[in-house]
């Protein structure tokens, strides 16, 4: 397996890439989730399996479909996009639901694992995979796809790539698709995240303590969250691409009861939703037909 470098590199790629390095070492899928799992859920233990890492991801697609509106007929037929897919703890799940998956991440080893996760775990003849190799472009071609999801993703992304990779999502949408994407906001506690989330990033550029601190989770947690965006700014910013507003339907923020949320722009429903981290926000796009 080859763990392909991206084209323009930016620290904030240094947890994926260090854990992506850590997937090519010709570990067993099992022992890939025990090093590597909680990079994308959090878990840790000696005992966990691809298969309970995967039951995970099952039950997440599965409660967000439902929240967003989605029934198992209507998804059997479409073709769905994931941003961020990681090695497949959603993606094994999107390909039994849905009849074409695109897979894309900016770590090529992660997809390589994803391939491994749905050959196991998924419906491997329906997946496709596609690397995002600068962090902000899809190479997906113009209005292809019927859904486009991404969760706990463009909060780990530099503020450019994560806007860009939204007008990235409508640009691959065909018209009537729906769009589910999941940002980060600021919380109370970022008083003291932001400076030590800045500080861990600087670690990171270090020779080979930089390397070592890349794999500790206690370090990672407080480097990996690159942006603060509000449904103003990811709102403000698609507004203003060419060729989006026009084609922009129905849309909602949904967010926790914790926090109450607004939008300026005219039309959009913000509305709370059950178990949303306080911390995040779903912005949920029905394209016009
Ligand atoms: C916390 S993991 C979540 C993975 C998956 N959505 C899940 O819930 O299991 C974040 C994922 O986003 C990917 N990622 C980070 N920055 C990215 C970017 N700029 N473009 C595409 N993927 C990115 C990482 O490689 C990683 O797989």
């Amino acid at each position: 397996m080859s763990n392909a470098r991206a084209r323009t590199w930016r620290t904030q790629f240094t947890p994926w890439r260090s854990a992506g390095n850590r997937t090519e070492t010709g570990a067993t899928a099992d022992e890939v989730v025990r090093s590597t799992g909680w990079v994308f859920n959090n878990e840790t233990g000696k005992q966990l399996t691809l298969a309970d890492f995967v039951e995970t991801g099952d039950k997440e697609v599965r409660r967000y479909m439902r929240q967003f509106g989605f029934t198992p007929e209507q998804l059997a037929p479409l073709t769905l996009l994931e941003i961020g897919s990681g090695i497949g703890r959603m993606t094994a799940s999107f390909t039994q639901q849905c009849a074409q998956v695109i897979a894309t991440d900016v770590d090529a080893a992660f997809l390589e694992r994803c391939h491994e996760t749905v050959g196991q775990h998924g419906r491997p003849e329906r997946l496709r995979t596609t690397h995002v190799t600068d962090g902000r472009t899809l190479q997906v071609g113009d209005r292809s796809v019927d859904v486009v999801f991404s969760y706990i993703t463009l909060q780990h992304c530099e503020r450019t790539d994560a806007l860009s990779l939204t007008r990235e999502a409508v640009r691959v949408a065909r018209d009537g698709a729906t769009i589910m994407l999941n940002y980060r906001s600021w919380v109370p506690a970022d008083v003291a995240l932001i400076p030590l989330g800045v500080l861990v990033r600087a670690l990171w550029r270090l020779p080979i303590v930089g390397g070592r601190l890349s794999q500790q989770r206690w370090a990672t947690r407080f480097g990996w969250q690159a942006n603060r965006l509000s449904p103003d700014d990811v709102l403000g910013y698609l507004y203003k691409q060419p060729g989006v507003e026009q084609r922009l339907g129905e849309i909602t923020v949904h967010h926790s009861a914790k926090r109450a949320r607004s939008a300026k722009q005219a039309g959009v429903t913000v509305q709370p939703l059950n178990r949303v981290n306080a911390s995040h926000w779903w912005l949920v796009i029905h394209l016009k037909g």
